[in-house]
C-alpha cells in the first residue's frame, strides 16, 4: 500500500497564549510541525509516500514557514473535529493508500515506533498507536471486548466511570486503509459531548464492519506526548536535547552536563571533543578532533579544526576556524570570517568578514572588519579597522609579519606592507611601507610649572 500521511495541524493552540500558530512553535531549532513529521519523512524516503497537511488557524503563516516541504496543503476552515479534519483530505486519498494520521503537535515520535504501527496495518486491518498511562485523564480511552480485542475509543468527556478507569489511551496516531476510511468518515456524526466529528469514532465503525483493529504500544509516554502549552513545549525540548546529548556521549564527546547542552541543528564531532556547560550549537557545526568548547559559548554554522580551543563566553557565527586556534574568552567571530591554523583571537575582540592568516594574533579589545590579514601578524590591544565611511565598507590589507601597535586606527581602504611596524596610537590613512616603522603621533610635550586646579571655596 502507498503510505499517505495526513497531518492534523489546523488547531489554534489557545493554551500556548501566543500569536504564533501552535505548530510553528520552536523546538530543537526547528518547529513542532517539522519535528512531528520527521519520523514519517525518514520512512517516506525509502517508501515513496505522500504527505498532506491539514491547516486552518494561521494557515498562510504555516505554509510560508515551510516553503520547501514536498506536500499537499489542505484547508480546514472551521475546526469541527479531528474526523472533519481528516475528511478535508479525502479528495487526495487514493483508495489503496494506507492513511497514516499524525498530529502536528507530537514532536518526539520515533521512526521505529511509527514503522511498527505501519507494519501492523493493512488493507483489512486498521492499526492504532496506544500507550498505557498512570494518569490517563484528558485522553481518549481504548475500550476492548471480553476477548481483549479493540472495540472502540471513548473520549474523556463522553466516557462513564468504568470506561474512564481504562489506562490505555489513544495517542491520536493511527494507520487506516483509505478505501474503508472514506466510508467511515462519511458516516461520522457529531452527537457527542463536544459536538465534534471525532476521528476516533471510526474505530467502532471498523469493528462493526468486521475489521480487526490492532493496537500497537508506543515505547514510552514521552514519544507520543502532545504539546499544548509552553510547559509541555519546554518539557519536550528537554527530552529532545537529552536525547541529542545521549547520542553525542555515545560518540565519545565529553559533555560536562548533558542537561545544560543545546543543539539546534546538526553537530559533527571528531574524537576527544569536550563541551563545557551552556553550549548552544545552531545550524551545521563541525568540531574536529580534540576541540574544547568553554562554558557559555554559542556556535552557529561553523567548522572548527582539530585542536582548537574556544574559551568561555564566545560567539562564533558562520566562520571557518583552522587547526589549533585559540578563541576567547569573550570573543565574537561574525559571519564570513576565517582563522587559519594557529591563529589566536582574545578577549573583547570582534572579527567580521576577516581572514586572519596562520599564526596571527589579535589578543585584546580589537575590531577587525573587512580585512585580509597575512601570516604571523600581531595586532595590538585596541586596534580598530575603520571599515565604514558612513556609506560603504572598505578593505584593510595587512601583510605577513606586520606588527600593529596598540590603539591604532586603520582607516580603510588601506594597506600595511609585509614586516611593517605601526607605532602605537597611529591613525593610518595611507599605505605603510613594508619593513619600515610608520607612525602618526603628535609630538609629546611637558608644560613646565603647570599648576593643578584647586577646588573653589564656597
Ligand atoms: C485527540 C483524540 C483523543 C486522543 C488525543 C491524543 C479525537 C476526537 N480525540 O483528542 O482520543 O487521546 O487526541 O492527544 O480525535 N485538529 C484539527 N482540526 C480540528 C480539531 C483538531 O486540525 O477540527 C488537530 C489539532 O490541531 C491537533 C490534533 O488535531 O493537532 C488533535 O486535536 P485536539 O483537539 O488536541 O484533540 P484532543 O482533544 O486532544
Ligand atoms: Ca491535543
Amino acid at each position: 500500500m502507498k503510505l499517505h500521511a495526513v497531518v492534523l495541524a489546523a488547531g489554534k493552540g489557545t493554551r500556548m497564549r501566543s500569536k504564533l500558530p501552535k505548530v510553528l512553535q520552536p523546538i530543537g531549532g526547528s518547529t513542532l510541525l517539522q519535528e512531528s513529521i520527521r519520523a514519517f519523512q525518514s520512512l517516506r524516503e525509502s517508501q515513496d509516500g505522500l504527505l498532506t497537511l491539514v491547516v486552518g488557524h494561521g494557515a498562510d503563516q504555516v505554509k510560508q514557514a515551510l516553503p520547501q516541504l514536498d506536500c499537499n496543503w489542505v484547508s480546514q476552515h472551521e475546526q469541527l473535529g479531528t474526523g472533519h479534519a481528516v475528511a478535508q483530505a479525502v479528495p487526495l486519498l487514493g483508495d489503496d493508500d494506507l492513511v497514516v494520521v499524525l498530529c502536528g503537535d507530537v514532536p518526539l515520535l520515533s521512526q521505529e515506533t511509527l514503522a511498527r504501527l505501519i507494519h501492523a496495518a493493512g488493507p483489512e486491518s486498521p492499526a492504532l498507536l496506544t500507550v498505557v498511562l498512570e494518569d490517563p485523564s484528558g485522553y481518549g480511552r481504548v475500550l476492548r471486548d471480553s476477548a481483549g480485542n479493540v472495540a472502540a475509543i471513548v473520549e474523556q468527556k463522553d466516557g462513564n466511570d468504568e470506561q474512564l478507569r481504562v489506562k490505555e489511551i489513544n495517542t491520536g496516531i493511527m494507520a487506516i486503509p483509505a478505501g474503508p476510511l472514506k466510508q467511515w468518515l462519511s458516516r461520522l456524526g457529531n452527537d457527542n459531548a463536544q459536538g465534534e466529528y471525532y476521528l476516533t469514532d471510526v474505530i467502532a465503525m471498523a469493528v462493526a464492519d468486521g475489521y480487526a483493529v490492532t493496537a500497537v504500544n508506543a515505547d514510552n509516554a514521552a514519544e507520543v506526548a502532545g504539546v499544548n502549552d509552553k510547559r509541555q513545549l519546554a518539557e519536550a525540548e528537554r527530552v529532545l536535547q537529552l536525547d541529542y546529548a545521549r547520542q553525542l556521549l555515545e560518540q565519545g564527546v565529553t559533555l560536562r552536563d548533558p542537561a545544560r547542552f543545546d543543539l539546534r541543528g546538526e553537530l559533527q564531532v571528531g574524537s576527544d571533543v569536550e563541551v563545557d556547560i551552556n553550549g548552544v550549537f545552531e545550524g551545521q557545526v563541525t568540531l574536529g578532533d580534540g576541540v574544547k568548547i568553554g562554558a557559555n559559548c554559542q556556535i552557529r554554522n561553523s567548522t572548527l579544526g582539530p585542536g582548537t580551543i574556544v574559551l568561555s563566553n564566545t560567539l562564533i557565527d558562520s566562520a571557518r576556524i583552522g587547526d589549533n586556534c585559540q578563541i576567547g574568552p569573550f570573543a565574537r567571530i561574525r559571519p564570513d570570517s576565517e582563522l587559519a591554523d594557529n591563529a589566536r583571537v582574545g578577549n573583547f575582540v570582534e572579527l567580521k568578514k576577516t581572514r586572519l592568516g596562520p599564526g596571527s594574533k589579535a589578543n585584546h579589545l580589537a575590531y577587525i572588519g573587512d580585512a585580509i590579514v597575512g601570516a604571523n601578524v600581531n595586532i595590538g590591544a585596541g586596534v580598530i579597522t575603520c571599515n565604514y565611511d558612513g556609506a560603504n565598507k572598505h578593505l584593510t590589507e595587512i601583510g605577513d609579519g606586520a606588527f600593529i601597535g596598540s590603539d591604532c586606527q586603520l582607516v580603510a581602504p588601506v594597506k600595511v606592507g609585509p614586516g611593517a611596524t605601526i607605532g602605537a596610537g597611529t591613525t593610518l590613512t595611507r599605505e605603510a611601507a613594508a619593513g619600515e616603522l610608520t607612525l602618526s603621533r603628535v609630538k609629546q610635550v611637558t608644560l613646565k610649572g603647570w599648576q593643578a586646579p584647586v577646588k573653589n571655596k564656597k
